[in-house]
């Protein structure tokens, strides 16, 4: 997507450093256009560097291309951030004084804006009144959010996190072929304990199921989010979304709990969470210590826990939609298939999402390989791709399994 950033002057541009840099990372061709009173705050090098093209602030730039119309008119989507007071009296007022302004004036795409500045002047009746025509407008306003400002003062002000505008703006330009259904997903690795300080646990980061359920937030589902354990960073975009409840889960029996109750009413459930398949028979009270072991080999009896899908799929309720996730160790991609085949067959899931994992595959990066296999043990889906990619596709085999 071709994304336009203005930045105006306040303090909150060094966050805004981390916006364009989230967005690029994210794939999309972004532009940024700082005002000349946001330079103070961040310089044009950084500007450049981070969003990997030229910047100017001027109208007179770049003439022959006509560039204080054209960047407007290329834009998928605009955010401004931070947007200071002035400029968002600017922006009420239609002034086109430079090269954000020109832009703004272009373009059709939708706009957000994510206000910063002091309590006082955010309270204004001035910024009220111009915050009410921006948002008659269509102008969407993300934030600002309450806590600590700059001047050591506190309130309502902060700019919003770099993940939340992200999030938010992106939610805009989304096909929102969703809207209506009740979805829940569960992500991340059980812990199972041993005793008070140990657990038994997997490599599961989290990042597919979350992504998951961003992509179905995002796309209008009304999203239950049950994570067991994630690694850092994997659920900021997650908790900063309006469409996505989270709730947490330690082990595989809180997340059965979790999950079923969430799944009351729900028109999908998406298990893509490492649930453990075994636990300690016994979790030791106080801490097991080698001492007490005298030096020979200690035994730890692990018992099954619950299959939390295989009952999903006994319980379901008419219309509702179960899918499933397997993690495999599979030589290629014909014995991917066979294992997926014969996984879905034994859990009874309406799709099963079979990814290959191996010591160094599956696991901590931000891309996946799957195969998606409905009811007919057909392969409806075969993407190769970041977790978003793969989320998306999921869900594209969701709808039409649903028809
Ligand atoms: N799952 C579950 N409850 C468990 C174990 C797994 O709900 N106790 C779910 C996972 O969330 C996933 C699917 O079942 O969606 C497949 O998990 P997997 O561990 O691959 O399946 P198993 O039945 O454990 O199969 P196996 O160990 O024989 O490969």
């Amino acid at each position: 997507m071709y994304i336009v950033v203005g930045v105006t002057g306040g303090i909150a541009a060094y966050k805004t450093v981390q916006l364009v840099r989230l967005l690029v990372k994210d794939g999309h061709e972004v532009h940024v256009i700082p005002t000349d009173d946001a330079l103070r705050f961040v310089g044009l090098t950084t500007w450049e560097a981070i969003s990997r093209h030229p910047v100017t602030t001027s109208v007179h730039d770049d003439v022959a291309t006509v560039r204080h119309v054209a960047l407007g008119q290329a834009a998928d989507l605009v955010i401004v951030a931070p947007a200071t007071a002035n400029s968002l009296a600017e922006m009420a007022a239609g002034l086109a004084g430079d090269l954000l302004g020109t832009t703004l004036l272009a373009t059709t795409a939708p706009v957000v804006v994510a206000p910063a500045m002091h309590t006082e002047m955010w309270r204004h009746p001035s910024t009220v009144a111009n915050i009410r025509t921006l948002r008659e407008r269509g102008v969407h306003v993300v934030g600002p959010d309450d806590g600590p400002l700059t001047g050591g003062d506190s309130g309502p002000g902060r700019m919003s996190e770099p993940e939340v505008i992200a999030a938010a703006a992106l939610a805009l330009t989304r096909p929102r072929d969703l809207a209506g259904l009740r979805v829940v997903v569960s992500a991340g690795g059980t812990r199972e304990p041993l005793d008070p300080v140990r657990y038994l646990g997997n490599r599961s980061s989290g990042r597919q199921g979350v992504a998951v359920a961003v992509a179905a937030a995002d796309r209008g589902a009304e999203v239950v989010l049950v994570a067991a354990h994630t690694d850092d960073g994997v659920m900021a975009e997650a908790s900063a979304h309006p469409g996505v409840e989270v709730r947490r889960a330690g082990t595989a029996a809180e997340l059965g709990d979790a999950v079923r109750a969430a799944a009351v009413g729900a028109d999908v459930v998406i298990m893509a969470a490492a649930v453990a398949d075994y636990r300690a028979a016994d979790v030791a009270e106080h801490k097991r210590r080698k001492e007490d072991a005298g030096g020979t080999a200690i035994t730890i009896e692990l018992v099954e826990t619950e299959d939390i899908l295989a009952r999903l799929v006994r319980e379901r309720a008419d219309g509702q939609t179960i899918v499933g996730f397997a993690a495999e160790t599979a030589t290629d991609a014909s014995e991917l298939r066979d294992r997926g085949i014969r996984k879905r067959r034994r859990k009874g899931v309406d799709l099963l999402v079979a990814n290959a994992v191996g010591w160094d595959r599956g696991f901590e990066s931000s891309a996946n390989a799957v195969l998606v296999i409905d009811a007919h043990d057909e392969v409806v889906a075969e993407t190769d791709g970041t977790k978003r990619e793969v989320a998306d596709a999921v869900w594209d085999a969701v709808r039409t399994a649903r028809g």
